[in-house]
């Protein structure tokens, strides 16, 4: 998929902007503060009606204004949408060819864009919630199965525990959530699992390709059942700790607490891996989802927000073969020269077309 056309009304620290992108490279070049980051997101809200920064909706909303709105062109196939999406402090509006959305799967379904952020180079070091994050997000993109039941597990955990919060807790109430969240869990983590395999196909030769040689790279999952038959360990795992969780008021074991770790060369990247190997090992798995996906017409959109960063000479020059073969992507930095990329020049409150 594209995007080949973007128009922002009074969406962070942009007024009014209109901005057509090319396949390919499109380098967003600025300095520190003139919105380069705003312009990234705003791509990637298109994916999911969420931004990544941990920031409320409203945040997205220009300084003084009431609402701000996002309009963008995605073609896939040869067919070309239209989407809009108004967010003001009550909320939020979709439209596709003018139409309201009734799912946030409709929009999910159209827009697919892998992200590589600053805060990434943490990934592994960071809170498991980042790295199930990734998990979630890739998931709900490869399947809407995945996408709905994730939803219902974590509406069933908070149910859970809301009941573990009851002054008196009904027992026989928290045995049948129980069992549904084992029910829901059991699909999710087959997901994960394979999602998990797939990764560990392509991400050695992903993070090869940036390192300029050979590197054995592999995600270590970590699941809440690890072993025997899913359903009686699950209920075993939620008996044992149910009087921890009743003291606690909180669900301590599931699906919630699953993880991962990344091992480079054998090595568990977090306790071993260098502030380099860190950023280019997340570089290559936040990118590897896109090499999953097989048909050219699929292919997600990269968002890449300050990639160059840090990097030395050898590691960007590798960084940019890589990103050059991507179908379209979206890169923010300073001084960043691709050849044969789109340029646009950021400043404060504008952008424009460079070539
Ligand atoms: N809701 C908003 N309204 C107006 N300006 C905003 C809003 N949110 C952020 N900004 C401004 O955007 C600028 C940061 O833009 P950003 O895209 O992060 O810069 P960079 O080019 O460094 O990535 C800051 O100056 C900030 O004040
Ligand atoms: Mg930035």
């Amino acid at each position: 998929m594209k995007l080949s056309h973007l128009t922002l009304s009074s969406f962070r620290s942009y007024e009014q902007l209109d901005l057509d992108f090319s396949n390919g490279v499109n380098l967003f070049l600025g300095p520190n503060g003139s919105g380069k980051t705003n312009l990234a997101e705003a791509i990637y809200y298109l994916s999911l009606a969420k931004s990544w920064r941990s920031a409320p909706d409203r945040s997205l909303i220009a300084y003084g204004h009431d609402y701000a709105s996002i309009y963008a062109d995605v073609i896939e196939s040869g067919m070309s949408r239209h989407i809009e999406i108004h967010i003001s402090p009550n909320g939020r509006k979709i439209l596709i060819n003018g139409k309201p959305i009734k799912r946030l799967s409709e929009l999910s379904r159209l827009v697919n864009v892998v992200l590589f952020t600053p805060e990434d180079v943490a990934l592994f070091k960071g809170s498991p919630g980042e790295r199930r994050n990734f998990l979630d997000v890739n998931l709900s993109k490869r399947s809407l199965d995945y996408f709905s039941l994730i939803g219902r597990h974590n509406r069933l955990l908070d149910e859970r525990n809301a009941a573990l919060k009851q002054s008196e807790v009904d027992h026989a109430y928290l045995e049948v959530i129980t069992e549904r969240l084992i029910e829901v869990g059991e699909p999710l983590e087959a997901y994960r699992r394979v999602f998990v395999d797939e990764l560990n196909k392509i991400l050695s030769e992903v993070a090869s390709e940036l390192y300029g040689h050979e590197k054995k790279i592999r995600v270590c999952f970590h699941p809440f059942v690890r072993s025997g038959p899913y359903k009686e360990e699950a209920l075993k795992a939620y008996r044992r700790s149910e009087q921890y969780d009743i003291v606690h008021k909180l669900t301590s074991v599931g699906l919630q607490r699953e993880d991962f770790s990344l091992e480079l060369e054998g090595k568990d990247i977090a306790i071993y891996g260098s502030q380099g190997e860190n950023r280019l090992a997340s570089i290559a798995l936040k990118l590897s989802p896109y090499f999953l996906i097989d048909e050219e017409e699929k292919k997600p959109i990269a968002v890449l927000d300050d990639v160059y960063s840090e990097l030395d000479e050898e590691h960007s020059k590798n960084l940019t073969a890589l990103i050059s073969s991507l179908s379209q992507v979206f890169v923010t930095g300073n001084d960043i020269r691709i050849d044969g990329a789109s340029t646009y020049d950021v400043s404060v409150h504008k952008a424009s077309r460079r070539n």
